[in-house]
């Protein structure tokens, strides 16, 4: 199958960074989200990266214009009806995931694939509620979208191989490289990666040292680009309790138990970047 058409489900940080690197893959891209204002506010973070681009000299005004003429926003699911290959990037809950999932299946054409952006819930369990859970797959893109190079490709225990292939396919095609790995609860990704945030988040609990010092130790000890609290405030700290909980539920083991600070911050609304202010202040 050759995919002509993708629709991106969710507008967010996530959602507004694969619609944008699908439109520079030269395809037709929808960009959804529930009201135009959260649409608009996507789109206009992806001409942001665009002019950024232009005036680094990597893109001429008028490839920034093709891109952005290939982007239509969307408030209705029903636009999924033309596309090949959906890919969902909304909140990392369930219950939501599995009412756009069941919508989607209705809708789109029996030869779409549906993809999810989740970063931890299992792929077999979003493909159950659907008809077509062969043509269900993860597709991982890494934040930021247009900067990093992984896709961790995840196949639940339905999808066949031409849709596996197909996927790693679209994923290189976006200038990205498909890691597979099986339908585990956070992945290889998260399970690596979240473990690290939240001990750092047990350690700010404690006092063991300021968030600074933490980011620091890690970043001039480790060579990391950004210290765990950066990159927390970064994800989203809501999605990190998220993938936290799924984990803590999947595999029944306390490792994965979040910092009660991390509660803390998101019963605060203290999401990170995306809400101004996170374990660091942006206002
Ligand atoms: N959107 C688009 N482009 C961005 C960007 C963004 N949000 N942030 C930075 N960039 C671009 C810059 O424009 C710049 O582009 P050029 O090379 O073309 O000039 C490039 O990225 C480097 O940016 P900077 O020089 O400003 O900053 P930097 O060198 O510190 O790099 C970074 C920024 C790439 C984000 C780097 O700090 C980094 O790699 N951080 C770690 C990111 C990471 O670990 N991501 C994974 C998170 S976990 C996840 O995604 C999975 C999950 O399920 C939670
Ligand atoms: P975000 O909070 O930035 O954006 C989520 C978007 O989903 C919002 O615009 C919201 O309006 C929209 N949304 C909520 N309910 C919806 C619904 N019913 N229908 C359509 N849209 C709905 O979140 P994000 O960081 O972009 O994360 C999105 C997904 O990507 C999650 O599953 C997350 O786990 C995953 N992910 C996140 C990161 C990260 O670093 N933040 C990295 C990889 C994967």
């Amino acid at each position: 199958m050759e995919i002509k058409k993708v629709m991106v489900i969710g507008a967010g940080q996530m959602g507004g960074g694969i619609a944008q690197v699908s439109a520079q893959t030269g395809w037709e891209t929808v960009q959804y989200d529930i009201n135009m204002d959260l649409v608009n506010k996507g789109i206009a973070v992806i001409d942001k990266n665009l002019s950024r681009n232009v005036s680094k000299g990597k893109m001429t005004e008028d490839e920034k214009a093709a891109i952005l003429g290939r982007i239509k926003p969307s408030i209705s699911l029903e636009d999924a009806a033309d596309c090949d290959l959906v890919i969902e990037a909304i909140v990392e809950n369930f219950a939501v995931k599995e009412k756009v999932f069941k919508e989607l299946d209705r809708i789109a054409p029996p030869h779409a694939i549906l993809a999810s952006n989740t970063s931890s819930l299992p792929i077999t369990q979003i493909a159950a509620v659907t008809n077509r859970p062969d043509k269900v797959i993860g597709m991982h893109f890494m934040n930021p979208v247009p900067v990093m190079k992984l896709v961790e490709v995840i196949r639940g225990l339905a999808t066949t191989d031409e849709v596996y292939q197909i996927v790693e396919e679209a994923s290189i095609k976006m200038g990205k490289v498909p890691v597979w790995c099986k339908d585990v609860p956070g992945f290889v990704s998260n399970r690596v990666l979240q473990v690290m945030i939240n001990e750092a988040l047990w350690e700010l609990y404690e006092g063991v040292a300021p968030a600074e010092n933490i980011d620091n130790i890690m970043k001039l000890g480790m060579n990391h680009p950004m210290g765990p609290c950066e990159l927390a405030d970064l994800i989203g700290l809501d999605t990190i309790l998220s993938i936290l909980n799924v984990m803590y539920d999947g595999y029944g083991d306390p490792k994965y138990r979040p910092s009660p600070l991390l509660k803390q911050y998101v019963n605060a609304g203290w999401l990170g970047r995306k809400t101004g202010k996170g374990i660091f202040d942006y206002k």
